[in-house]
C-alpha cells in the first residue's frame, strides 16, 4: 500500500512498504511553482508513485526529480517520468550528470550540481552537498532545503520495517539492527566506510537538518545533528575496519 504524509509545510512523503523486502520505499514530493520529487523509485512502483503525485500536483507539471545516487530507487522511473512530464529535468550531482543520468535519460540534460550549489522552486532553497560515497556511490550528494531544514537524505538512517512514517524518538537503535541485518544477507557490505566517511558525515551534520527524509524507514524529526554523528558511529561499527 502506498501512503502520503505531510512531513513539512508543502513537503510530502510518498512510501510503498514492500513485504517481501521487509523494506519501505519514500519518494518526496515539494509541492511549489516548480515541483520537484526527490526520489522516483524503481520503475516497477512508477504507477503508484505517479497516482500519489496525481492526487498532490498535475504530474505533467512535474519540473524536478532530484536523487542523491544512480541507483533503480532513486532513479530507475526517470526516463517514464520525463515520458509523460517533459520538462522534467534531473538534478543530481556533476558526477551523475557526466558519468550516468546524461546517458540514461532520454529526454532533458541534467543540472549537475556542484559542492554548495544552491536553487529555488519558488518558495523553497535547496543547497546542494556533494557527499561522494555516503551513503554509497562516487556520485552521490544529499539535498538540504534551509526554509524548512529537511535534509532529504537517501539511503542516510536506513531503517528496515514497516515502521512509523514520522517519529521524532531516535531511530539510531533501528538503524544499526537494520545494518546488521543487511550484513547477515545477501546484500551485505551495502555501505562503504573509507577514510573520508566521517568528515563528510560531520559536514552534513553541521547543516543541522530539522528533519531527516530518509529512503527507506521512519522520517526523523528532531536534533538532526545528533542524528548524523550518531549514524557516523553505527557506520563505523558495522562497516568500518574490523580487528
Ligand atoms: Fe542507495
Ligand atoms: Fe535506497
Amino acid at each position: 500500500m502506498t501512503t502520503i504524509t505531510e512531513i513539512a509545510p508543502d513537503i510530502f512523503r510518498i512510501n510503498t512498504f514492500i513485504p517481501e523486502g521487509n523494506l519501505g520505499f519514500s519518494q518526496f514530493l515539494v509541492r511549489d511553482e516548480e515541483p520537484l520529487l526527490f526520489h522516483t523509485g524503481m520503475r516497477a512502483l512508477f504507477p503508484l508513485v505517479r497516482e500519489a503525485v496525481a492526487s498532490l500536483i498535475d504530474p505533467a507539471k512535474l519540473r524536478w526529480i532530484g536523487f542523491s545516487h544512480f541507483e533503480a530507487d532513486e532513479c530507475g522511473s526517470l526516463n517514464e517520468w520525463q515520458a509523460i512530464a517533459p520538462q522534467a529535468t534531473a538534478v543530481c550531482s556533476m558526477v551523475g550528470k557526466m558519468v550516468s543520468v546524461d546517458d540514461f535519460s532520454h529526454v532533458n540534460p541534467a543540472k549537475g550540481m556542484i559542492d554548495g550549489e544552491e536553487f529555488s522552486t519558488g518558495s523553497h532553497t535547496f543547497r546542494f552537498i556533494s557527499t561522494p560515497h555516503v551513503p554509497h556511490n562516487w556520485e552521490a550528494g544529499l539535498l538540504f532545503e534551509t526554509t524548512s531544514g529537511v535534509l532529504f537524505a537517501s539511503d542516510v538512517l536506513h531503517q528496515n520495517g514497516d515502521v512509523p512514517a514520522l517519529t521524532s524518538d531516535s531511530v539510531i537503535d533501528r538503524v544499526r539492527q537494520s545494518m546488521l541485518e543487511m550484513q547477515a544477507s545477501p546484500l551485505a557490505d551495502y555501505l562503504p566506510y573509507t577514510p573520508k566517511t566521517e568528515a563528510t558525515l560531520k559536514r552534513v551534520a553541521g547543516l543541522k537538518p530539522r528533519t531527516i527524509a530518509s529512503m527507506h524507514g521512519s522520517i526523523y524529526s528532531g536534533d538532526g545533528e545528533r542524528a548524523i554523528l550518531e549514524y557516523a558511529e553505527v557506520l563505523k561499527e558495522v562497516f568500518g575496519p574490523q580487528d
